[in-house]
């Protein structure tokens, strides 16, 4: 009997990496003479068996790109019984024996559920901005994230040292503060807030004025946009509302807002990004043909492991809360 196809989506939020993943499952399973099929938009083609064969030449020129050349969508429907069962239907319908998902946390949840209800092998490669999915040092987009991130914080530090000035720097991030952290660190913030530590108003304004006491002339707050109710806005309109009570001349007053936001998605991935997301999907493509379903696989130090997705998704990913001590070390 023919061996059964590789199914391979994108899902969630796009990252830049993610179509070298799925260029590396499509030619590593190429190699061995087994067929891949791309469904379109995530779970959402799933579901509506929108698919199509892809051989190693519909994914030449594609490792550079970002965005998904598979789009992708975020779905609830995936969530129902009903939801999987279509995709069921349609996984079967094409012949497909295995599914890999590149995606971040809640994509992963859709392929643990799925795995539990389907016979072929689901596979994760986690990929996410976010960078927090459990089961990987680093998420495939994370690395070019911060990179985009960092470089806007760099043309951001000369207009305010030019104007001594107060930035806030809104990055992504709802639940984690992966990218704030390092971009806190590799931009020479002064500040940094993340919903893992979020600090309230007087705290803030009391490290703000540490800075300037030192002798600062500008200063950069990066905030996570889940780090605080209404993001950098809502922190620095607090910062405004209470001038009077917080007995702000200066520290506080005038900031300036920059909210990066889906600028962070897009973009060429970095090489770290493209070298990952290759060996990731590569790594998947061997599962899904060996039938080894219900694992994501990801980076530890410099190996490749496989983590049981539900362990992956189990538990929230910590940030080094060193990392967090080192931005007010180093400012
Ligand atoms: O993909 C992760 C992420 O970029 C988060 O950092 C952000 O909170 C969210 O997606 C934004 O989602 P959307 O593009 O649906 O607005």
């Amino acid at each position: 009997m023919k061996p059964g196809a590789i199914a391979v989506l994108t899902s969630g939020g796009d990252a830049p990496g993610m179509n070298a993943a799925v260029r590396a499952v499509v030619r590593a399973a190429a190699r061995e003479g087994r067929e891949t099929l791309g469904f379109h938009r995530g779970f959402s083609g799933l579901m509506d068996g929108d698919a199509m064969p892809l051989g190693p030449r519909q994914v030449a020129n594609v490792v550079q790109r970002g965005g998904s050349i598979l789009d992708t969508s975020r779905d609830k429907r995936f969530h129902t019984p009903e939801g999987r069962r279509r995709g069921i239907d349609a996984l079967r319908a094409h012949g497909c024996s295995a599914l890999v998902v590149v995606g971040g946390e809640g994509s992963q949840h859709g392929a643990a559920a799925l795995q539990a209800e389907w016979e072929g092998a689901v596979v994760g490669v986690p990929s996410t901005i976010d960078n927090d999915l459990g089961g990987t040092d680093n998420s495939i987009g994370f690395d070019t994230a911060c990179n985009t991130a960092l470089e806007a914080i760099d043309r951001i530090r000369d207009t305010a040292n030019a104007l001594d000035r107060l930035f806030f720097v809104e990055v992504m991030g709802r639940n984690r503060g992966f990218i704030a952290l390092d971009v806190a660190i590799g931009g020479g913030a002064e500040a940094v807030l993340v919903p893992e530590e979020p600090l309230d108003v007087r705290q803030l304004v009391r490290l703000i004025r540490g800075n300037y006491e030192r002798g600062k002339i500008s200063c950069i707050v990066v905030v996570a946009e889940g780090a605080h109710p209404g993001g950098a806005r809502g922190m620095v309109q607090e910062i405004e509302d209470q001038r009077g009570a917080l007995g702000l001349n200066d520290a506080g007053a005038g900031a300036r807002v920059t909210i990066l936001g889906h600028i962070q998605r897009g973009g060429n991935p970095t090489v770290r990004d493209r070298v990952l997301a290759s060996r990731l999907g590569w790594a998947a493509a061997i599962a899904a043909m060996d039938g080894r379903g219900g694992a994501i696989y990801g980076i530890r130090g410099s190996d490749v492991r496989a983590t049981p997705i539900a362990d992956a998704i189990r538990e929230p990913k910590e940030i080094d809360r060193e990392l967090l001590h080192l931005v007010n070390v180093l400012a």
